[in-house]
Parts: C-alpha cells; sequence; structure tokens
C-alpha cells in the first residue's frame, strides 16, 4: 500500500473513531454533604469556586433527589437505578447501613449495576473511594459483594466507610450505635450475646482493624488505614485513573470520603475556613473536585467527559456542633441524614457538566433522582440491551433542554423497607405536593433529630402515622412547614388518590409479598441481624487472621 494511502485511511479511522467514540463518564460522589453547604446552592460563606464553576459550566439541578436517606441503600438505589429495596437493600428495623466489613450483607452478586452495563459496551470501569456495600458470603476471600464483582475492573479504597473508630481520639460510633438499639429492641439473651462480642472488641480497640481498610482490587493494602493520607491518596489514585484511560471510554466513580465523620486534618486546609474543621473539609473537598477537573481539561477531555457532583444524602443533623467541628447544612430544608421524607435527608446537589454537548449554566428545578443516573449512562453508551424495570429516567432531554418536564410525576421515597412518602409534580401545574404516610419521631420531642438513637428509625414506636397524611406543597412552602388541608387545598382529595393510585401501580411491580411492608421479602433482605453480624471467617485481612496487619508503601506514589 502506498504512503498516501495509509494517510487517508487512518485519518478516516480517526475520525470515524472520534464520532463514534462514546463518551467518558466521571461521577464524583461526596459523603453526608448537605445542599446548604455548596456555593451554588445558596452558602455565602463556605468557598466551593471548583463546584461552582462546574455548575457554571454545565447544568445545575435544583431538585435532585438520593433514593434514601442513607449511604448503604441511597448507593445500593443509585447504582442499581431501582428503589434499595428491589434489592434487599432497604432495612427493616433497627439496623439501616452495614456496620461490619466481616458481615455477609451486601449488594448482591446477580444485581445489575450501570457499571457492569458499561462494561458490556466496552468501558473501562474504576471505582475509587468509599464502597460500604459489602465484601463477603460465605468466606474470607470469595468478594461476593465486592466492586470487582459489580462491574468495575478497578477498586482502590475503603470497602467500608470513614467513621470515627478510624482516628484515634474520636470516640466510637459503632459500638454504642449498636449498643443502644439492642438494648431498646432486644431480648436480653441476644444482648448478652452481642455485649460478649463488643468486651471482645473494646479492650483490644480492634474495630479501627477490622473496618478501617484500604483495598486495591482483591488485597488489602493497608490495615488499619491512615487517615491523614487518605485524600491526597484517593485524589492521586483517581487522577492515575483517568490518565491511564484517556485513550479510550471510560467510567470513573470517585466516592470521596469528605465530608463525613470524622473530619480530615489536612496541612494547608485545617483552620482557613470560616466553619471550622467541617468548612475546612469542604473546602478541601472542592479543592479535589477541581484537581479532578484539571485533570480532564489539560488531557483535552473535556468535551467527550460527563462530569457530574452529588452527595449521597443530605447532611447528618445530630452530628453537628456549634462550633462547626462537624456538621452538614441543609440549607431551608427541613431534617437530614436518616430521617426518612424529609427533603432535607435526600434533596442534595446534582450538577452535570459536558462542554460541547451540554448547554452552560442551564438551571432545572424539576424532580430528578439519582437513580436517573442509571439509564443515562446507558443512553449515552447505546446499550439498547434489555433489561430490568428501572425506577430511573434518562435525564439527557431535560439535561439538554429538549424536555421542560421530569417524567418523574410521582416519585417515592422509602425509610428502609417502609414507604414514607410520595412526591407528585402533577402535569401543568408547577406544585409539588408531598404526602408523608409517617414522620419519625424526634428524641427528645420537638428537638428536630433523633438525639436519643443518633439517627432517626423508620419503624414501630420511632414514628407516628398520619391519617390523613400529612401535605405539603414543596414549591410554595419548600421547608415543608405549613401542612395542607382540605380547607387550604382545594385539590387535597385528588392529591391523596392519585398518589394513592401511584403507589399501587409501584406495589404492582414488586414480589407479592414484598409489597405489603412485610418482613419476609423474597429478595433476601441483606440488613438483617444475621447477615450484619460480624464473622470471624468473613474479616478481610492481611496477613494470617487475627494477626492482621499491613501498610501501604506510599513512597512511590
Ligand atoms: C453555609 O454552611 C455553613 C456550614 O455548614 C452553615 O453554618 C451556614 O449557615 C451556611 N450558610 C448558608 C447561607 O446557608
Ligand atoms: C469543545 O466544544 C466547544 C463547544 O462546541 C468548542 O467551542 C470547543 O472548541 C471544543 N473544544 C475542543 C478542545 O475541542
Ligand atoms: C437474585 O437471587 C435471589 C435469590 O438468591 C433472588 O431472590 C432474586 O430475585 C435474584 N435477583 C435478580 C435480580 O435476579
Amino acid at each position: 500500500m502506498s504512503s498516501r494511502l495509509v494517510v487517508v485511511l487512518d485519518s478516516i479511522t480517526a475520525h470515524r473513531h472520534n464520532v463514534d467514540r462514546k463518551p467518558n463518564f466521571i461521577l464524583m460522589i461526596v459523603d453526608d454533604m448537605g445542599i446548604g453547604d455548596v456555593g451554588c446552592y445558596g452558602n455565602d460563606t463556605i468557598r466551593t469556586p471548583n463546584i461552582d464553576r462546574l455548575a457554571s459550566e454545565g447544568v445545575k439541578l435544583n431538585q435532585h433527589i438520593a433514593a434514601a436517606p442513607l449511604c448503604t441503600p441511597s448507593r445500593a438505589a443509585f447504582l442499581t437505578g431501582r428503589y434499595a429495596l428491589r434489592s434487599g437493600m432497604g432495612s427493616t428495623g433497627r439496623v439501616q447501613v452495614l456496620l461490619f466489613l466481616g458481615g455477609s450483607g451486601g449488594l448482591p452478586p446477580n444485581e445489575t449495576t450501570f457499571a457492569k452495563r458499561l462494561q458490556q459496551q466496552g468501558y473501562t470501569t474504576g471505582l475509587v473511594g468509599k464502597w460500604h456495600l459489602g465484601v463477603n458470603c460465605e468466606r474470607r476471600g470469595d468478594h461476593c459483594h465486592h466492586p470487582n464483582q459489580h462491574g468495575f475492573s478497578y477498586f482502590y479504597g475503603m470497602p467500608f466507610t470513614l467513621f470515627n473508630d478510624c482516628v484515634s481520639g474520636e470516640g466510637t460510633d459503632v459500638v454504642i450505635l449498636f449498643l443502644l438499639v439492642c438494648l431498646r429492641h432486644l431480648a436480653a439473651l441476644t444482648c448478652l450475646s452481642v455485649l460478649a462480642i463488643t468486651v471482645w472488641y473494646v479492650p483490644f480497640v480492634l474495630l479501627p482493624t477490622w473496618n478501617c481498610i484500604i483495598m486495591r482490587n482483591q488485597e488489602v493494602v493497608e490495615q488499619p488505614m491512615t487517615v491523614e493520607t487518605l485524600p491526597q491518596r484517593l485524589l492521586g489514585e483517581a487522577q492515575n485513573f483517568i490518565k491511564r484511560n484517556a485513550d479510550r471510554p471510560f467510567l470513573l466513580i470517585f466516592s470521596l470520603l469528605h465530608v463525613h465523620v470524622p473530619l480530615f486534618e489536612t496541612p494547608g486546609f485545617a483552620g482557613r475556613s470560616r466553619h471550622g474543621r467541617y468548612g475546612d473539609n469542604m473546602e478541601e473537598m472542592d479543592w479535589i473536585i477541581g484537581k479532578v477537573t484539571e485533570t480532564v481539561d489539560s488531557l483535552g477531555l473535556a468535551n467527550n467527559t460527563l462530569m457530574y457532583f452529588t452527595s449521597d444524602h443530605g447532611g447528618h443533623i445530630e452530628d453537628a456542633d456549634a462550633r462547626g467541628q462537624k456538621g452538614g447544612w441543609n440549607g431551608i430544608y427541613k431534617g437530614g441524614k436518616a430521617m426518612g421524607g424529609w427533603e432535607g435527608g435526600i434533596r442534595v446537589p446534582g450538577i452535570f457538566r459536558w462542554p460541547g454537548r451540554l448547554p452552560a449554566g442551564r438551571v432545572v428545578d424539576e424532580p430528578t433522582s439519582l437513580m436517573d443516573l442509571y439509564p443515562t449512562l446507558k443512553y449515552l453508551a447505546q446499550d439498547t440491551q434489555p433489561d430490568r424495570l428501572l425506577d430511573g429516567y434518562n435525564l439527557m432531554p431535560l439535561l439538554e433542554g429538549a424536555a421542560e418536564r421530569s417524567e418523574h410525576e410521582f416519585m417515592l421515597h422509602y425509610c428502609g423497607i417502609y414507604l414514607n412518602a410520595v412526591r407528585w409534580h402533577p402535569p401543568g401545574s408547577d406544585s409539588i405536593f408531598k404526602v408523608h404516610f409517617f414522620t419519625p419521631n424526634f428524641t427528645p420531642p420537638g428537638a428536630g433529630g433523633c438525639y436519643e438513637t443518633k439517627v432517626c428509625l423508620c419503624h414501630g414506636d420511632y414514628v407516628t402515622h398520619h391519617n390523613p397524611p400529612l401535605v405539603y406543597d414543596l414549591f410554595h412552602d419548600p421547608s415543608e412547614s405549613r401542612p395542607l388541608t382540605r380547607d387550604t387545598e382545594p385539590r387535597f382529595a385528588e392529591i391523596l388518590e392519585q398518589t394513592a393510585k401511584a403507589v399501587e401501580r409501584h406495589r404492582s411491580t414488586l414480589p407479592q409479598n414484598q409489597a405489603g411492608d412485610s418482613h419476609t421479602a423474597s429478595v433476601p433482605n441483606q440488613m438483617s441481624w444475621e447477615k450484619i453480624l460480624w464473622r470471624p471467617w468473613l474479616q478481610p485481612c492481611c496477613g494470617t487472621f487475627p494477626f492482621c496487619g499491613c501498610k501501604e508503601d506510599t513512597t512511590h506514589t
């Protein structure tokens, strides 16, 4: 072949390659951050210039809703595009998130995540940061719930979550929470065995060893982990993943440990903000987002990369303190993390940037869900293979401005497996009605949070059922402070009727015995005591169990 022909053929191939090339996806998800903490959502004292820039160069969603107000179920729904109870990740009672890495609960191996679907479409897929959706099923190292089993060919980060026990001197979350909940609910015998385990834990201060670990793919590389160096290490991993895959379609989920407690104290950020350690952590997180954006832009990937920024749910009000040492601010919205259907726990930032494809500076007020990512990414990857019923919708028409109305006429709000509230956006109306069937009981009453148990619960004496339900119009009353009545709202009866019908339609899509708030769901419940409890033979470990311990060599990174 003549060299000229080769050049021509090459340029045709290169051209076709560019046209056909599927976009990259970088999804950045922050932990426990309130919508009121971010500059472009109205905070004027925390500096988040990098997040604000993503919003001004892209599309900002003002009514972006997490499927659950807690990490484990919210993340399960996000990844599967379906309400958490469909995969058994909705709690039936006491325990609402996974508490030990050595438990057997987690995202079931037969579940489908959008990462798995993208992998089938030729994507290179990576997860850097927090997972919190389980590790093992039957024995150490089976890794049935591990990110590698769920469509991520690369994983670096915490299979669990950041929590106070990971840093000495920050106190303990898990044991206290566990005992509080246990003593109030279980028979003495069960509590005794729980106590026995606890007594075994506490003196040896083993929780950090069991839960605070770092894995690279299938291998435990650090146990217990050094928290101080994590922000830099995770950022480096995210940047390297992008650089390594710059010339092929990739998905990166960057699941940040910020701004969950314990808060970081990184030199360069400590003491710099106007809101204590929490503000410092917000500003550090924003800097990290800026670095990721810079990496994308400097590699020339911006026009072919959809970047997304969100939080898994709202801020943890019970954890905040007046000095701003901890925090999470949900702005004008009522409630927060673990408070069922109250807006503050589920309305989170949602920002999409994709120069050349999405308009800059567009703002969308319509209801959208974190579960919409699944169908949106599938659509963009041109994945037309059959799939299960999804609870999300493709967001592209709304993001591009081709549609003005959301396809979410109704949206359901679960608290564990219990249907807590329904949102209705009637056609042709601005109203956003929200119907609460029950609300959490605050302790002490009127405190604005569940300070006794540290998180609100969804069942039994922990909630108050409302008949008729509590109804608000979020369009006129975003703070949910003025319940509507038959006298004040002409559409009151219609609201109850329409939402009841929507619930009925939804329930008809659930397995029979799941539809009635049943405790014996046909999809195995991953959040039962039996599955949550720590078992030595499931505990991830580097070295010979129980003498686990290793440090990652970070001198080269
Ligand atoms: C900004 O965030 C801080 C810390 O969470 C909070 O105390 C403050 O009230 C927020 N400001 C606004 C205007 O929402
Ligand atoms: C990206 O897209 C924008 C808008 O279409 C265009 O102006 C810009 O030149 C593109 N940048 C690159 C690097 O192709
Ligand atoms: C996964 O397996 C369980 C049984 O272990 C079954 O009940 C469930 O329906 C399966 N889920 C899917 C999505 O196939």
